[in-house]
């Protein structure tokens, strides 16, 4: 089959096509990306957290645990633990990951009416073998911070963290953290280094967080206020998880947004539009569990929470209180955000309808820079039959910039829908393509479905003028946690397995543009048109070009490329496999027949 390559007819497109989408699900975030080592350190699990658990879950003593809330470190913290003389351990997520040579950094919040008391503080292996230790000395009249490091003499990667009093006397303590010294960029309250790591070389160029439906929360309590998640960590405002967890929200908004700019990505946060997950609250408006949101006469209030996200980010210490909040935290320089998600597969009815509204409303008047990002309700394809959301985007164009469309389907469904977006409507809002997979009918990732996903990419290439964004869902998924398949990122404490949905995003990330370069197949059957793809990008800034050519077939595929000279031998980037390979790699390759594809393979050359 021949390729037709046109330089000459270049369009814009998008240059932030691939970013992450960011999901405390499966323990992506607490055991997860944040690299905090106890589990339960501010004793405030409860059973809305998950059946059975209590504020001692995760901690263990000879005696039961004595948890009291009569005098809190902080009213959004109200729960501490109160030992004497009995020593208290922590199981960690999954056990402690304990490196020989390795520092961790310990801290904890004592409380014991200006009595001395000493602690000897230890990580002890599964056989009982002390690890590392060190004394913490405190005396504290009022709740205070005591701190120290230990250094690992032995590794072992089911440690436990073990707290010895020294004394006996009568102490409370609470924010019981152990954190390895190396994070991510050496940050404070950081993140996993290596996992972190891993989603940096995909070069995102966005990342959308909090979540999914973690964002918008399971009833009008559970929904996520970014302003609970900021501060000192013993204020933030521990939650549910709408996945059946607990959230610390030790990372936090800052977090969030020190990661995007650690990563060179734009942060897309998205927050809930006044409405709860499926609008199912329990209130005045939403009678029956059904139509829900936020009463109308709490809305002026949450709007301005929201406006105060984008002070928080942009705003000029010296003269706002919300970006003097950040410069207290370490940035004082603006985070420089410009998009704001709203809302998350909500149903598009009259209550969500009016909270929606009245939010971008006011967004848009006081922040006309930042582009606004609705949604077109639940899963969103021509195989789903729901076209509110787009009705409603469309009879109000004035209110946001793009719209986030979700869907998770078959192989089968992305090769035979390679047109989704060529005759969408170019005047409409733009697109993000904010959660998708080729998934529906496998339980992970593999070579089949990740060439799908190729494919499908050279397509929004080409429609990168109307898609904007496109992020793959759910990223991160944590083993014997999961509560979603397939995922991009499965890790456990030691390990991390990037699968080849992972290979194709960063393939297309890192060999991404902004501008578009004309190509097209001739004579191609049925068959191939589902089965191969092409495309052009060039990136205006290093002038480079890439030609992405997948092949989703079963046999060898010899393309003659028109309009374009390729040199004798070249080097290309080549993804390929068996169809069923999970654990499929990227290799570099140097070629003199660059156009002839191996069976289920993608190649990425450098023109
Ligand atoms: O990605 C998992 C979930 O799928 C998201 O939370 C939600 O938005 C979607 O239904």
């Amino acid at each position: 089959t021949t390729l037709t390559v046109s330089p000459n007819q270049e369009k814009n497109i998008s240059d932030k096509l691939i970013g992450i989408f960011f999901e405390d699900i499966s323990y992506a975030a607490d055991g997860g990306l944040y690299a905090e080592l106890i589990q339960n350190r501010d004793f405030e699990y409860t059973s809305k957290d998950h059946r059975g658990w209590n504020a001692s879950t995760a901690w263990h003593s000879n005696k039961p645990i004595e948890i009291s809330s009569e005098h809190p470190l902080h009213p959004n913290n109200p729960h501490y633990a109160l030992i004497w003389p009995d020593t208290l351990w922590n199981e960690g997520w999954d056990g402690i990951v304990v490196e020989k040579g390795k520092k961790y950094n310990f801290s904890m919040f004592v409380f014991a009416g200006g009595q001395k008391q000493d602690f000897l503080i230890q990580l002890v292996g599964q056989k009982g073998q002390v690890l590392a230790q060190s004394k913490l000395k405190t005396r504290a009249s009022d709740w205070q911070q005591f701190s120290t490091v230990l250094k690992a003499k032995a590794s072992d990667e089911k440690g436990r963290l073990v707290i010895i009093p020294q004394k006996v006397a009568r102490v409370g303590i609470d924010m019981v953290s152990l954190f390895p010294q190396e994070t991510f960029m050496g940050r404070k309250n950081g993140l996993r280094k290596d996992l972190a790591q891993v989603i940096a070389d995909l070069h995102p160029k966005f990342v959308r967080f909090p979540g999914g439906c973690m964002s918008h929360g399971q009833g009008l309590e559970n929904i996520y206020h970014w302003n609970h998640t900021v501060g000192p960590l013993q204020s933030r405002k521990p939650d549910f998880n709408i996945w059946n967890y607990h959230q610390t929200r030790g990372l936090g908004f800052f977090e969030y947004f020190q990661f995007c700019e650690d990563i060179g990505a734009e942060p897309l946060p998205v927050l809930a539009a006044g409405v709860p997950c499926q609008n199912s609250a329990n209130n005045a408006e939403g009678i029956g569990g059904q139509q829900g949101g936020i009463p109308m006469a709490d809305m002026p209030a949450y709007v301005e929470e929201i406006c105060n996200l984008i002070e928080w980010a942009n705003g000029d210490p010296a003269t706002n209180e919300w970006a003097k909040m950040r410069a207290d935290a370490g940035h004082p320089k603006p985070f420089n955000l410009k998009y704001l998600g709203l809302g998350n597969e909500d149903i598009i009815s009259t209550v969500f309808e009016e909270r929606y509204e009245m939010i971008c409303k006011a967004v848009r008047e006081r922040y006309p820079d930042i582009k606004i990002c609705g949604t077109v309700g639940p899963f969103h394809s021509p195989s789903a039959d729901y076209t509110e959301g787009w009705d409603f985007t469309k009879k109000h164009p004035d209110l946001q910039y793009m719209v986030d469309e979700h869907y998770y389907e078959s192989t089968g469904w992305f090769m035979h829908n390679r047109d989704y977006y060529d005759s969408y409507d170019r005047t409409a809002a733009k697109v993000y393509l904010g959660e998708w997979a080729a998934s529906t009918n496998v339980k992970r990732p593999n070579v089949e479905t990740a060439l799908a996903e190729a494919l499908y990419l050279t397509d929004i290439e080409r429609n990168g003028d109307v898609v904007e964004m496109t992020s793959y869902a759910p990223m991160l998924s944590k083993d014997g946690h999961s509560n979603w398949n397939p995922d991009m990122i499965y890790f456990s404490n030691t390990h991390i397995r990037t699968t080849p949905a992972y290979e194709i995003q960063r393939l297309f990330s890192v060999y991404g543009g902004d501008r578009y370069i004309k190509s097209q197949f001739s004579n191609l059957d049925s068959q191939l048109a589902h089965r191969i793809g092409a495309s052009v990008v060039r990136d205006s800034k290093t002038g480079k070009r890439y030609l992405k050519l997948v092949n989703a077939l079963p046999s060898t595929l010899k393309i003659h490329v028109e309009g374009i000279n390729l040199p004798a031998t070249v080097k290309c980037q080549q993804f390929t496999g068996a169809i069923d390979d999970q654990k499929a790699k990227t290799t570099e390759i140097e070629t003199n027949e660059p156009t002839t594809l191996p069976p289920y393979s993608l190649r990425v050359i450098e023109l």
